[in-house]
């Protein structure tokens, strides 16, 4: 599929979504949201997708936001709305069974931060730069920032950088958990790929399984012991996991299909 606003590709397994405005700094507007959107749903879709990265394009920003020349005259509703349709598409990267990774090239900022959040886990190049300076624009976060950000770094360092608008560096970034490694520019894609090749390796049904029980820590409405001691039982009707059990006695490496 091709998207207006995306650039994507699939190699090794590996889908790359690109977001494509670099001349707005991969603002997301309402056209780049229903893209993520759609390209989300190949993510889930496509039998051939084991894993994916979302980047931004250009050597500036991954996002630098929510589109805010999109902003004036909404009202009320339409702010719901515009948050609704951000909040939706962002529990389907969170929700989704197949790992997807933020390669964090630059700004990522408001609906940036957000979008790096929602994944399941993040790579920085060293010159990114985290923040949620809403507050700046009269606005609070609208894609679920109040809530993942106090999630992965900590309520009162998440406090304050929702209320003072400051951003962090790749460094500060790094130190706050909020990504799992910092590299140069020109090694960040690489980095990426390297990290889920190697997951790709994996059992994907485990992989799934893991994701969706780490979720349910966020979830009030789920038991995520029951939804892992589940897990935890129905992998054994699974052929990964025989072949898994018989590789390690074999002393080979597993080859996992899925099923
Ligand atoms: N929405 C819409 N357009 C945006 C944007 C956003 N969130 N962020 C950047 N752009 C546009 C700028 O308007 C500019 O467009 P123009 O060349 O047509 O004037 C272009 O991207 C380049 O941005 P510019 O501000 O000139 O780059 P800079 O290097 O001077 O500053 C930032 C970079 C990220 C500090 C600055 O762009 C910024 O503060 N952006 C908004 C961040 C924000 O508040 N995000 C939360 C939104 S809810």
């Amino acid at each position: 599929m091709t998207y207006q606003t995306l650039l994507t590709t699939l190699e090794n397994g590996i889908f790359t979504i690109t977001i494509n405005r670099p001349d707005k700094l991969n603002a997301i507007n309402n056209q780049v949201m229903t893209d993520i959107n759609n390209a989300v749903q190949e993510v889930y879709d496509n039998n051939e997708i084991r894993s994916a990265i979302i980047t931004g394009a250009g050597p500036k920003a991954f996002v630098a936001g929510a589109d805010i020349s999109e902003f004036s005259g909404l009202s009320v509703e339409d702010g719901k709305a515009v948050a609704q349709k951000g909040i939706d598409t962002f529990f389907k990267i969170e929700n989704s069974p197949k790992p997807i990774v933020a390669a964090v090239n630059g700004f990522a900022l408001g609906g940036g931060c957000e979008l790096a959040m929602c994944c399941h886990f993040r790579i920085a190049s060293d010159n990114a730069k985290f923040g949620q300076p809403e507050v700046n624009l009269g606005l609070i976060p609208g894609y679920g920032g109040t809530q993942r950000l106090v999630q992965l770094i900590g309520k009162g360092r998440a406090i304050e950088l929702l209320i003072s608008g400051n951003t962090i560096d790749a460094a500060q970034a790094l130190q706050y958990g909020l990504v799992n490694a910092v590299v140069p520019p020109q090694e960040l894609l690489a980095k990426a790929q390297a990290i889920l090749a190697n997951i790709n390796t994996k059992a994907p049904l485990a992989i799934a399984k893991c994701i969706a029980a780490a979720n349910a820590v966020y979830d009030e409405t789920k038991d995520g012991y029951a939804i892992e001691l589940d897990g935890f039982g129905d992998c054994f009707g699974t052929e990964d996991m025989q072949e898994g059990a018989k590789a390690f006695l074999e002393k080979r490496k597993p080859v996992f299909i899925g099923k």
